[in-house]
């Protein structure tokens, strides 16, 4: 089962701390924490339910490389068949990574001439774009958003520390009459359940790639803030999960 449990070798918790059954995924028994986990069902939701992507759409998808962003790219081309999916992440062998999920293309944000490429790369516009970055990555957005085009804010990480949030293209917002809407996860706590079967049943079919999900240390309880601690020392990938041993 899942649910949010104190830390310890063994807990006796009510039935009320108990969100959900365990992912069923053979050889995979972390995965309702990583690839079935928050933060692909927030890749889920938004991509579905927030974007409402169909096959006709297409579709933009920032940070592209990171945890939810390359869950978004994989249910809007893999599950969903959208029409088209440009991935944006930092660098040459990221962007490779992104279109091995299956985007169409993938475009470097650190590039000098970012949001030309990205234009180039979207010659009819994007009809959604699933923004996990904000500030100029965001405003780039706004010149490749087609009219009445949506796009879902789900995080803002350029701008976490601090940085100003920056804003070139506004303009666009009233030439093209596009809809711009934040959304949490916890929107849509109701919909894990049925959404984690779902998934499962796509990296079952092969539709969406695994590869990268977590990084699981076995280590006793005495040892957390050890294995915290490469959170921050950039030594984990995708989800970070603590095995309990004795
Ligand atoms: N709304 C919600 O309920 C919800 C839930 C979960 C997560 N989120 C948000 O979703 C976003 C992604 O989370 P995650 O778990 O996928 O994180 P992650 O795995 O750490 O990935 C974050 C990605 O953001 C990119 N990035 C970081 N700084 C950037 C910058 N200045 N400009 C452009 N790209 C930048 C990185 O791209 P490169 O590595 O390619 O440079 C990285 O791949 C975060 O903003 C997070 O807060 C929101």
């Amino acid at each position: 089962v899942t649910g949010r449990f104190p830390w310890g070798d063994c807990t006796v918790v009510g039935a009320a701390a108990i969100t959900g059954k365990a992912a069923d995924l053979p050889g995979q028994p972390s995965a309702s924490l990583s690839a079935l986990g928050s933060t692909v069902l927030t890749a889920y939701v938004g991509v579905s339910n927030e974007l409402k992507v169909s096959k006709d759409h297409t579709v933009v998808v920032t940070g592209a490389a990171g945890a939810v962003g390359s869950a978004a790219v994989q249910y809007a081309k893999n599950v969903i068949g959208a029409k088209r999916v440009v991935g944006i992440a930092g660098g040459p062998d990221k962007c490779a990574w992104v279109k091995s999920l299956g985007a169409d293309d993938c475009i470097d944000y650190k590039a000098p001439d970012f949001e030309a490429r990205l234009q180039a790369a979207l010659p009819d516009g994007a009809d959604k774009a699933y923004d996990n970055v904000g500030g100029e990555v965001l405003d780039a957005l706004f010149t490749v958003i087609n009219p009445h085009g949506v796009i879902g804010v789900c995080g803002l990480i350029s701008g976490y520390n601090g940085q100003p949030q920056a804003f070139k293209n506004m303009i666009n917002i009233i030439t093209k009459r596009f809809e711009i809407h934040g959304f949490t996860l916890f929107d849509h706590v109701p919909e894990f359940g049925a959404a984690a079967q779902k998934i499962a049943g796509f990296i079952k079919d092969g539709k969406v790639n695994t590869t990268h999900a977590e990084t699981v240390v076995h280590a006793p309880v005495d040892k957390i803030p050890e294995t915290w601690a490469l959170l921050f020392a950039g030594k984990s990938r995708g989800k970070l999960i603590k095995a309990l041993t004795g």
